[in-house]
């Protein structure tokens, strides 16, 4: 295992050392994510009594492989704690996510929880969101409008393939436009001019989310709480 990695790991381990028993807990998606949800496996098998509601195919099916019961939001519309990871994270607890492809679920879960603990290792924290292209979730049917209203906002938006060269599909059947906007200086506007494109369904900018972080660095997880 790398280094990074090794972080991702303690990050993940040290979020579910802190879920409580009989709790439903929102998951999110992606390697960070998986080593949570591997974490979380070992405690189940020790007697600890959770539900998750994950937010994508992917964890799911990890989860399932290690008897961790699944719910979702038709018995839990919310929750107590949602975990997941991130692309990058800036000094305010402000994140950019989607890098998995699952931003539009990951949203919804981590909105539907009281406290939304995000896990990372030390190559996430930015100073400033951008570096990592901004994904955004677009409805097939809107595609080549959408990218033209995105590109309107001084970006050359680029459509997500997969490695045969096939369009990428979310697990929703949408399409992402990966966008390369570089240091993001007004990550509000921004998010505010992305919300009003019709067919954009959901942008990688989760501004208001986190409430605390877990940030791995070698041995050590810090613990940062969003203070405004
Ligand atoms: C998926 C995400 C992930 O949280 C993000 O891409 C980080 O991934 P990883 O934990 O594999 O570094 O937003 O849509």
């Amino acid at each position: 295992m790398d280094s990074i990695d090794n972080e991702k790991k303690l990050a993940a381990r040290a979020a579910v050392a802190l879920i409580p028993d009989g709790s439903v807990v929102g998951i999110g998606a992606g390697s960070t994510v998986n080593h949570a949800v591997r974490a979380l496996g070992e405690r189940v098998a020790e007697g600890l009594k959770v539900k998750i509601v994950p937010a994508s195919i992917e964890t799911e099916n990890l989860a399932r492989s290690l008897g961790i019961e699944i719910t979702g939001f038709e018995q839990h519309p919310h929750f107590d704690i949602a975990i997941d990871g991130a692309d990058e994270m800036d000094p305010q607890l402000r994140l950019l996510k989607g890098g998995g492809g699952a931003l539009l679920r990951e949203k919804v879960v981590a909105t539907a929880a009281k406290e939304f603990i995000v896990i990372a290792d030390s190559s996430k924290t930015v100073e400033h969101l951008g570096k990592f292209p901004l994904p955004v979730e677009v409805l097939p049917f809107a595609l080549w409008t959408v990218f033209d209203r995105v590109r309107k906002l001084g970006v050359e938006p680029i459509l997500r393939k997969k490695a045969d060269g096939s369009v990428y599909e979310t697990n929703q059947h949408n399409y992402i436009l990966d966008c390369p906007f570089g240091k993001i200086e007004d990550p509000d506007k921004l998010a505010a001019d992305l919300a009003c494109i019709p067919g954009l369904i959901e942008h990688g900018l989760f501004l208001t989310e986190a409430s605390v972080a877990l940030v791995a660095r070698g041995e050590t997880v810090e613990t940062i709480r969003r203070t405004k």
